[in-house]
C-alpha cells in the first residue's frame, strides 16, 4: 500500500493559476471538508464542461465519474437544457412565488404530479434536498395538529439514512460522524433497522427484511398514537454507501404506515430522474407515500430546485380563513425559481426519451457488467453493491481487516484517480461511482478501467 498521505501544495504539480489558487486558499471554506486537509492537495479549479467530463483551468479533462455529487444527468452544458435556460433567461430570471405565479413554476408542478399519476398533485417548491426534507417534516406535524392529533409528534427514521445537513434533516438522520456533535440541538426520533441486501449486474446475492420489518412493527405497535412519520430514502441509501434495499421493502414499509395511520416520507432526493433507471422510484414499487422529496437530479444537476410533492387531503387540511392560521408559514427566497424550472422541464422531457427508448437500461446493464467483471473477487474490494448507475466499491486491505482512518486509502485513490482524468468522491474507505447518466458505455468502460488502474496504482495485488 501506498505510503500515509502527504502533499504539500508546493509538491502539485500544475494546479490553477496563481490568482484562482490564492483567491481560492485565502477565503473559500469548501463543504464537508478538513481545510487543513484540503489546502495541502493538489488544488484542481473546473473551468468547463461538456457531456460527462469536466476540464480544469489548466486545460486537464477528466470524466465526472460522481456526477458533481450525485446531480448531473444529461452531461454539462447539454445543448436542449442550455437553450431552455437560455429562453426563460430571455423572459425572466427570478419572480417570487409569494403571493405570485410563473408559467414554467406552474407546467412543473402539473408535470411533477403526473408523474405520481395523480397520487401527489400538490407540490411545494424549495431549493435543495434538505429544504425539501424540513418542508415535508413540517407539514407532516403540522397536518396532525389541524387534524386534532396533536400528540402526534414523532419521527421514524431509517438507520443509515441521510437526509440533510439543517437541523430538522440532521436530527432524523443516521450520519453518526458527521452530524453526532449537533444532537444536543436535535428534536429525538426512533430508529429502525436497515435490510440487507447486496446485488451487482442486476443480479441479487443476499437479502433480507425480516429483522428490518419485525423492528418496525414493534415500534409501530407501541408508538404509532404518538409518531406523527417515518422518513427513509427509498431503494438505496446513497451517503450511507449505497445501502441497498431489496425490492418490495418500500412497499412492506409503506403498507405499515398506512395501517398505523403515519405518514410515509420518500426521500427520493438522490435515487429519483433516471440514477436508478425511472424517473421516480416509488411508483416502480407501486408505492404513493405521504410526501415526497426531490431535488439534485430534478434540474439535471444545473440548479438549486427542489420539491416537496404531497396528497390532496394533507393539503386539504391547511385550507381555512386568514385567522384560522391553518396556513403553511414557511418559504424561501428563491422558492420555485424560473430558471430551475424551465430546466426541470426540459429534463423530464429528455428524460422520457432516455428511459422510452430503452437507452438509459442498456447502459445500466453495460454498467452493471463492467463492474461487477473488475471488481467481483478484487483482492481489495470487500464488498460491491451497485444498482442503477451507482456503485459502491468497499476497500479492505487484502488479508482482512480495515485500514487506518489516517492512512486517509480512499482519498488517496481518488486523488490518483486524477491522474487518470477521473474525478471521484470517497466517504471513508468506499469509492462511489456515480457517472452521469449520458455517459455512453464506452464512456462507462473508461470509468470502471480508470478506477482500477486508480486503485492498482495505491493498492498493488
Ligand atoms: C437522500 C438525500 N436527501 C437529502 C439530501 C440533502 O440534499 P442537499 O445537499 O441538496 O441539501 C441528500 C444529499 O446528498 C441526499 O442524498
Amino acid at each position: 500500500m501506498g505510503a500515509a498521505l502527504q502533499f504539500s501544495p508546493a509538491a502539485a504539480p500544475g494546479g490553477p493559476g496563481p490568482a484562482v489558487c490564492e483567491a481560492d486558499r485565502r477565503h473559500v471554506w469548501h463543504p464537508f471538508a478538513q481545510m487543513q486537509e484540503y489546502l495541502a492537495l493538489p488544488p484542481v479549479a473546473i473551468a468547463s464542461g461538456r457531456g460527462g467530463w469536466l476540464t480544469d483551468t489548466e486545460g486537464r479533462t477528466y470524466l465526472d465519474g460522481n456526477a458533481s455529487v450525485w446531480t448531473n444527468v444529461h452531461g454539462h452544458n447539454d445543448p436542449d437544457l442550455n437553450a431552455a435556460l437560455v429562453r426563460q433567461l430571455g423572459r425572466v430570471a427570478h419572480s417570487t412565488m409569494l403571493g405570485l405565479t410563473h408559467p414554467v413554476g406552474a407546467e412543473l408542478a402539473a408535470e411533477l404530479a403526473a408523474l405520481t399519476a395523480g397520487g401527489l398533485p400538490r407540490v411545494f417548491f424549495s431549493d435543495n434536498g434538505s429544504t425539501a426534507v424540513e418542508i415535508a417534516l413540517k407539514l407532516s406535524f403540522q397536518y396532525w395538529q389541524l387534524t386534532g392529533r396533536p400528540g402526534k409528534t414523532g419521527v421514524i427514521a431509517l438507520a443509515g439514512g441521510y437526509h440533510g445537513d439543517t437541523f430538522g434533516t440532521m436530527a432524523v438522520g443516521d450520519s453518526g460522524g458527521f452530524h453526532d456533535r449537533f444532537r444536543t440541538w436535535c428534536f429525538a426520533r426512533e430508529t429502525f433497522p436497515a435490510p440487507h441486501c447486496r446485488e451487482w449486474a442486476g443480479r441479487i446475492h443476499g437479502s433480507d427484511m425480516t429483522a428490518s420489518l419485525a423492528a418496525l412493527r414493534t415500534l409501530l405497535a407501541a408508538r404509532a398514537a404518538s409518531t406523527a412519520c417515518l422518513i427513509m430514502e427509498p431503494s438505496v441509501q446513497g451517503a450511507a454507501g449505497m445501502q441497498l434495499q431489496p425490492p418490495g421493502f418500500l412497499r412492506a414499509v409503506a403498507e405499515l404506515c398506512r395501517e398505523h395511520e403515519v405518514h410515509l416520507i420518500v426521500d427520493e432526493v438522490f435515487v429519483a430522474f433516471g440514477r436508478l433507471g425511472s424517473l421516480l422510484v416509488s411508483p416502480e414499487e407501486g408505492v404513493t407515500p405521504d410526501f415526497l422529496c426531490l431535488a439534485k437530479g430534478l434540474t439535471a444537476g444545473y440548479l438549486p430546485l427542489a420539491a416537496t410533492l404531497a396528497r390532496e387531503d394533507i393539503y386539504a387540511a391547511f385550507l381555512g380563513t386568514y385567522e384560522s392560521h391553518r396556513a403553511f408559514y414557511h418559504g424561501h427566497t428563491f422558492t420555485g425559481n424560473p430558471l430551475g424550472a424551465a430546466v426541470a422541464l426540459e429534463n423530464i422531457r429528455k428524460l422520457r426519451e432516455l428511459i422510452g427508448g430503452g437507452v438509459l437500461d442498456g447502459r445500466i446493464a453495460h454498467f452493471g457488467r463492467a463492474v461487477g467483471a473488475a471488481f467481483t473477487g478484487h483482492p481489495h474490494v470487500r464488498a460491491l453493491r451497485q444498482r442503477g448507475l451507482t456503485a459502491a466499491l468497499d476497500l479492505a486491505p487484502a488479508g482482512g481487516g480495515v485500514f487506518p482512518p489516517g492512512d486517509r486509502v480512499g482519498l488517496q485513490v481518488c486523488l490518483r484517480a486524477r491522474d487518470h482524468g477521473l474525478l471521484l468522491r470517497p466517504l471513508g474507505d468506499t469509492l462511489l461511482l456515480v457517472p452521469p447518466l449520458c455517459l455512453t458505455p464506452d464512456e462507462l468502460d473508461q470509468l470502471v478501467g480508470r478506477t482500477v488502474r486508480a486503485l492498482g496504482d495505491i493498492l498493488p495485488a
